[in-house]
């Protein structure tokens, strides 16, 4: 018997097959890396239920409800952008091969297209209108028609630096069962793993049996620190300070949407899939700029019964190491004043770590600083 949730909405979708006939397919459609990203996490399961790009209802009812049509929670679209022009040419039924830079990655059999209202989706999904938003931005920038249907995945992508940390929902499940963790949390991050964060995954892993570390390395934007720099700080943080038989790394290759308290419902439904009980929102999660406020993000979590969604949301507030109480701390706990409590800035220590300068290891752990600083010098210098 198995203690982990079911896949969201009840079955782990499998759609890849690397024998898929496409030899009488012949239109190609010519794909972005985050369709790609998006082809492969439908076709391994991690977007379960979803089994290809949405139509126009279930889009509809996404923006406007956080739910498919059929009434599953779902809070982010996942869909496929194209030119008017191609939308011209398109018939119902017909198959189109999915191609990124010359290669074919998957199929689509085409049931509809449609204009979406990106204004509408941006307000609801990001909420916001304004272009400055790395998620509105993109939202404009990708396309005026939204074609549907069901995908194959025909051919997954490289692994490259991530071949033995990328795995799928049925390999971390069976992962999970074979370690025997009955309660598992999932921890996002699109960052490196400072004090605060590991503060918050130790804390939540002292009330269950495994910690899943499950770093976005889809697309970022292009000022966050790229994602195999971070994973190098990953493996020797893990190496120097996680116990290895409760904690197990694995990537997450979703493209991130900053779309800050609807994204942490979206990270959440794709941690249940890969087997996860608890899910860790802190503060901000999935945020950008100013954009949301501390705790929406764990504040959307009261629009769905616990039951429903199927995972945990396990809530935690802004953390950071107390000079007076020495040692990690938050709100909660720490009754002295911010003079006392070293907190820096995303942005700030981006800057300090490509100037070479060390944050100090109240912030950062050394090994991980190092690892950073050295894997920033050798981006720049490409
Ligand atoms: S993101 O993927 O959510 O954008 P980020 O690295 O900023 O990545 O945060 C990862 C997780 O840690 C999120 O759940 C976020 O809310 C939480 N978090 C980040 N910094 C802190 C902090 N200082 N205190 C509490 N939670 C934090």
């Amino acid at each position: 018997m198995s203690f982990l949730p079911k896949p969201h909405g009840g079955k782990l979708i499998q759609a890849y097959n690397p024998n898929y006939d496409l030899t009488q397919i012949e239109r190609e459609l010519e794909i972005d890396a985050i369709a790609l990203s998006d082809l492969e996490l439908i076709g391994v399961g991690l977007f379960s239920p979803l089994t290809g790009f949405l139509g126009k209802s279930d889009y509809e009812s996404v923006v406007t409800n956080m739910r498919l049509a059929d009434n599953t929670i779902w809070s982010i679209p996942v869909t496929l952008p194209i030119s008017y022009q191609t939308a011209a040419t398109l018939t119902v039924g017909e198959e189109i091969k999915l191609v990124f830079q010359k290669e074919v990655y998957g199929v689509i059999k085409v049931s509809e297209w449609y204009e979406p209202d990106l204004d509408k989706e941006a307000i609801e999904v990001y909420k916001t209108p304004e272009l400055a938003h790395p998620g509105v931005k993109r939202l404009y920038e990708r396309g005026p028609v939204y074609v549907a249907g069901e995908v194959t995945l025909v051919k997954k992508p490289e692994k490259g630096v991530f071949s033995d940390v990328w795995l799928e929902p049925k390999e971390t499940r069976a992962l999970f069962e074979e370690k025997g963790w009955k309660t598992v949390v999932g921890f996002q991050t699109r960052n490196p793993i400072h004090r605060a964060h590991e503060y918050i995954q130790k804390a939540a892993l002292e009330t269950v049996d495994g910690l899943f570390v499950n770093p976005l390395v889809g697309e970022t934007k292009s000022d966050d620190i790229p994602a195999d720099v971070r994973l190098k700080s990953y493996r020797v943080l893990l190496e120097n300070y996680y116990p290895s038989n409760r904690v197990q790394l694995g990537v997450y290759p979703a493209a991130m949407r900053y779309a800050g308290p609807r994204e942490a419902i979206f990270h959440a439904i794709a941690r249940k899939n890969f087997g996860c009980t608890h899910f860790i929102v802190g503060r901000d999660h999935a945020g950008v700029g100013n954009y949301y406020g501390t705790y929406d993000a764990q504040l959307i979590f009261s629009n769905f019964p616990e039951g429903e969604l199927g995972i945990k949301p396990l809530f935690f507030e802004h953390s950071f190491y107390c000079t007076k109480c020495e040692g990690m701390a938050s709100d909660k706990t720490c009754p002295h004043s911010n003079e006392d409590r070293v907190i820096l800035s995303g942005t700030k220590v981006r800057e300090m770590l490509r100037s070479g300068t060390l944050p100090p290891s109240t912030f950062s752990r050394k090994e991980v600083v190092e690892v950073l600083i050295e894997g920033l010098k050798e981006t720049a210098t490409v």
